[in-house]
């Protein structure tokens, strides 16, 4: 099978490009490097390309000059407060970019499986946990929104072009290749796990909690951390499920494990053997106080279930953010 990798330079699209190759996979990796300066070290045998999603002439030449088989499409952008401040770019980058590869690609493939890099952000202030894919679907922002919007654009070309699709909805991404080589690079960076680690070992001032009143055991929000390889193997599975010409649909990823912040606090003070300097701020805006979900549809319809728990999370994240 031949992947295109949109987004090859980011943190999902790194690990999932290596896990790719090494499962014997032929990968070309795509990014135009807009919001990583650099490509990450990724094996020599993945082809780069330098250039746009958005560029449908680009896209027709490399899916007929490397006979691609499916796109999994990382390519966007990802930050919630930015989304708020500049929707048109979220809407720009993240739907009309999308519609253009599909649109591109599948005039070139006839039976194109598409993989699209989805967010628990569809979902906004939910009002059950764990969250299941029928949940209502309400973005509070212009990111969740714009996410939202492609899935329904691939169920569109679905129906006219035959397009096989998933949409996988990521929870709290995390952790890093267990070799140290690939990590989280975004810049400035604002999860939670990077930056908690970058305290602990001193390399930035201390870390502000957003809140400490949420009705959760300890006042601090409750996240569903997965780790950033367990996504890699999700993603090899709704390839393998869809190449066997079965549907996916829009699924959840997660660990259905709700941890707060000071338990993640806690459990990278922990790996780092210091704790992590922070002082409680005021709440973020938006900020649900719980996301967790069920990930039931991922085990039935991938068999996927995640194999790595919060400390493998953090302490790979550690020794990678070391390295
Ligand atoms: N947090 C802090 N201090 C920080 C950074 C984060 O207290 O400096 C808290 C947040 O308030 C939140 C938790 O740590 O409760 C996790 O925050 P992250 O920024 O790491 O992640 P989010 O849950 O905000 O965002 C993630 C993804 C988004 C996605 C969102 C909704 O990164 O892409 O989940 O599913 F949109």
């Amino acid at each position: 099978m031949v992947v295109l990798v949109t987004g090859a330079a980011g943190f999902v699209g790194s690990h999932f490009a290596r896990a790719a190759h090494d499962a014997g996979l032929a990968v070309v990796a795509l990014d135009d490097l807009s919001t990583n300066a650099s490509w990450p070290d990724l094996p020599a045998s993945i082809e780069r390309v330098l250039g746009d999603v958005g560029d449908r002439f680009l896209i027709e030449h490399w899916i007929a000059k490397r006979q691609i088989d499916a796109i999994v499409h990382f390519a966007g952008r990802i930050r919630v407060e930015e989304s708020v401040r500049e929707p048109g770019l979220y809407f720009e980058q993240n739907l009309s970019r999308t519609v253009s590869l599909l649109d591109a690609a599948s005039a070139v493939r006839g039976d194109l499986s598409f993989v699209l890099s989805s967010s628990a952000a569809v979902y906004g202030q939910p009002e059950q946990s764990p969250i299941i894919e029928l949940s209502s679907t309400r973005p509070i922002n212009p990111y969740g929104a714009s996410k939202l919007a492609a899935e329904v654009v691939l169920e569109a070309y679905a129906r006219s072009r035959g397009v096989r699709w998933a949409a996988l909805r990521y929870f709290n991404a995390a952790g890093a290749h267990p070799d140290g080589s690939l990590r989280e690079r975004h810049d400035p960076e604002t999860h939670l796990i990077p930056l908690a680690i970058d305290a602990a070992l001193g390399r930035r001032p201390p870390l502000v909690v957003y809140g400490d009143d949420y009705a959760t055991h300890d006042g601090t929000c409750v996240r569903d951390y997965v780790h950033v390889m367990d996504l890699a193997d999700a993603h090899l599975a709704a390839l393998r499920t869809l190449s066997r010409g079965e549907s996916v649909g829009a699924l959840n990823l997660g660990s259905e494990c709700g941890t707060t912040v000071c338990e993640v606090l806690a459990e990278v003070a922990r790996a780092a053997g210091a704790p992590v300097p922070h002082d409680v701020g005021p709440r973020r805006d938006g900020d649900p106080t719980k996301l967790v979900a069920s990930a039931a549809n991922a085990a039935k319809i991938l068999g996927w279930r995640p194999t790595r728990n919060l400390r493998t999370i953090v302490e790979d994240a550690l020794r990678a953010r070391q390295g």
